[in-house]
């Protein structure tokens, strides 16, 4: 594998091993200075056309952790307002010496454009409704390191709450939970469910009261307020209504199930409870564990050497 740019790729096999390395990695962030040499002297560019906070964040932190050296390209104060065209940034961005290239963008297909115009790595960071890999690799390593299952989820049931459609988070999660062995339910207003199908093995509810009394993991997404306007969704409060979890339906969980979204949360809208009341809730658990498995992946296609994990400052 020499990019990540969709989880379609990636089989069980590599999926478990990249969260093995995210074992490793953790393991560094637990120290009092979580800093290894592993990538000193590679430079890894977050190059966001979109805005981000946990992705572009994680990166970067995942990026100094491994003394790589950094790169920020910000969209809006770059020559792409002078007219400059995309392909000549990354190529202008190449030419300074880049080893790894983390896109996110808008357009669905930017990240695999990405490739053909450097030699550089390239991470998907999120394009348009496709895919978020390093989203699902993240929320596998928090569902199977929070119960203990190794690198499986046989015989866990996770429904996905939400605007499935719209969704790279959901779409690369189906793919990575149900490689992983899980009973995926999508739980959605039928017009908020892809029109293309889901893929195979993924259930599908239209309420969250469906799942609530049986999930192992409850995984809420973000209702995109834009979805209201575009007439997908009724009115705000039906949706909540049907869809949020407010804490009678928190209650009723199981008591070892866990309570997980990918973040930026809408509170009042699919979370009508306090995240930090719920003993389930894994939110920070997943944006902390963003960082390890993001050093796992820069790690595994920089062709980081292993002895450069070990003890010690660079
Ligand atoms: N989960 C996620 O992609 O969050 P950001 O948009 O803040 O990066």
């Amino acid at each position: 594998m020499k990019h990540l740019i969709t989880t379609a790729g990636l089989d069980a096999a590599e999926i478990g091993n990249l969260l093995d390395v995210a074992d490793h990695m953790a393991e560094i962030n637990s120290r009092p200075v979580p800093k290894v040499p592993a990538l000193r002297g590679r430079t890894v560019a977050s190059v966001f056309f979109e805005d981000s906070t946990r992705t572009r964040l994680s990166f970067e932190t995942a990026a100094k952790r491994l003394s790589a050296d950094t790169m920020t390209f910000s969209a809006s104060t770059s020559s792409l307002n002078k007219g400059e065209s995309l392909r000549d940034t990354i190529e202008t961005l190449s030419a300074m010496g880049v080893d790894a290239f983390v896109v996110r963008h808008k357009s669905s297909g930017v990240p695999e454009a990405v490739t053909q115009w450097t030699d550089a790595v390239v991470i998907n960071a999120g394009d348009g409704w496709h895919q978020h890999p390093t989203q699902a690799l993240l929320d596998a390593f928090t569902v199977t390191r929070s119960f203990g299952d190794g690198n499986t989820m046989q015989g866990r049931h996770i429904a996905i709450v939400g605007d499935i459609k719209h969704s790279r988070v959901a779409r690369s999660c189906m793919d990575v939970f149900v490689k992983l062995g899980a009973r995926v339910t999508a739980v959605a207003p039928s017009t908020l469910l892809p029109a293309g199908g889901l893929p195979g093995g993924v259930a599908v509810a239209h309420g969250i009261d469906d799942v609530v009394g049986e999930c192992d993991v409850l995984y809420m997404l973000r209702m995109q307020r834009e979805r209201m306007d575009s007439a997908l969704v009724p009115e705000l409060g039906e949706y909540s209504a049907r869809f949020g979890l407010d804490p009678a339906r928190a209650a009723r969980l199981p008591a070892h199930s866990l309570v997980m979204h990918p973040g930026p949360m809408n509170r009042g809208v699919e979370m009508l409870v306090d995240p930090s009341h719920l003993p389930g809730s894994r939110i920070l658990a997943q944006v902390a564990n963003g960082v390890s498995v993001r050093m796992a992946v820069l790690f595994s296609l920089l062709g980081g050497a292993a002895a450069g994990l070990e003890r010690g400052d660079s």
